[in-house]
């Protein structure tokens, strides 16, 4: 059994041109705090899990949320840069040793079982991923229960006033996805419904939590001199235009999906063959090969596919499963 997707689909290298991901949130803390206001509370919305992931989880600037609801957050990133800077913040801290992982992975081809985690969290990714159906169906693969699923809409709110004067506002109805960025980085927005209807399609009841950052650089449009009496007005309206806007004002909605039919995670019935040392034991049995979905062996460094022999390494407190 293989993924679905083709092995071959682009994915965005985030370490081009010694790019630090950290360097984006500067001067954003209006949209980390809308953002991480819906993750506490949607995060709420279950019983506390033993096990989460974060799919494409960056540097981890989520984690911390995720922590407060799962006692293990595994985080997987293609981007070495982002997981090097997450190993230094997040693993520096000995509260979340035993607690949070670190995987290099590709999200159309996880290194994960079944079911493995129980609840899930994608945030600013999705407009990456190409293959979107697959990647979507590949997610939520590994996710047994419960997924905040953050999807960027093309027909919000902004966009739609752009379209009054500029045109273009069938393009922003359709279900198509809308390409942008450049031939070398495109990304896309989508159209929710297409998303929903999709997600439902492969299993998932879904509620629709929250219009986030309702006001994305809004700093931009205020002079200077009035941005500190204008602040705490912003950040009123976006408490209010979370639940309001949700379909229509802002660019980023979060849905929260259930799977129909739950999945608990069973673990393998021939366990692998070996176990990493700790802190990994923990995590290893919920692993496989991402290229074939055989066992894998593991030693200390190394973990080697029975299947088809591929070998997957360490470095530092990372682990490599990216096939290449
Ligand atoms: C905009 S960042 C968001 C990071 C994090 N979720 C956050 O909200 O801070 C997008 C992340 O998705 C990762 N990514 C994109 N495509 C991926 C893929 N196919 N597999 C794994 N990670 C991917 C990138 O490396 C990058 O770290
Ligand atoms: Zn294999």
């Amino acid at each position: 059994m293989s993924s679905p997707t083709d092995a071959h689909v682009p994915v965005i290298n985030y370490d081009a041109g010694g790019y630090d991901y950290r360097s984006f949130w500067q001067g954003r803390d209006y949209e980390q705090w809308a953002e991480a206001r819906v993750i506490r509370r949607t995060l709420r919305r279950t019983a506390p899990v033993q096990w989460m992931v974060d799919l494409g989880g960056g540097f981890g600037r989520n984690v911390p949320h995720e922590l407060q609801r799962a006692q293990h957050v595994v985080l997987v990133d293609y981007s070495w840069t982002n997981l090097t800077n997450a190993e230094n913040t997040l693993l520096a801290d000995p509260r979340n040793a035993g607690r949070v992982f670190l995987i290099r992975g590709n999200i159309y081809h996880l290194p994960f079982r079944d079911a493995a985690f129980e609840m899930g969290a994608t945030i600013r990714v999705l407009h990456h991923l190409a293959a979107t159906q697959d990647a979507l169906q590949e997610m939520g693969r590994v996710i047994g229960e419960h997924w905040l699923l953050d999807v960027p809409i093309k027909h919000h709110l902004l966009a739609r006033m752009k379209a009054v004067v500029k045109g273009g506002g069938q393009k922003l109805r359709s279900r198509e996805a809308n390409e942008l960025g450049t031939k070398d980085e495109p990304f896309w927005n989508y159209h929710l419904g297409a998303i929903r209807d999709t997600v439902r399609q492969q299993g998932w009841n879904d509620v629709l939590v929250a219009s986030v950052a309702n006001f994305r650089r809004w700093e931009r449009a205020v002079p200077r001199p009035l941005r500190a009496p204008v602040r705490p007005l912003v950040y009123g309206v976006e408490r209010v235009a979370q639940p309001m806007g949700r379909g229509w004002w802002g660019p980023a909605q979060f849905l929260w999906l259930t799977k129909r039919q739950p999945q608990q995670f069973a673990a393998p019935a021939a366990s692998p063959s070996s176990t990493p040392p700790a802190p990994w034991d923990a995590l290893a049995s919920r692993m496989w090969c991402p290229a074939c979905h055989a066992d894998l062996a593991w030693t200390d460094e190394v973990a080697t596919c029975s299947g088809c022999g591929k070998i997957f390494n360490r470095k530092g407190m990372i682990w490599d499963f990216v096939t290449e």
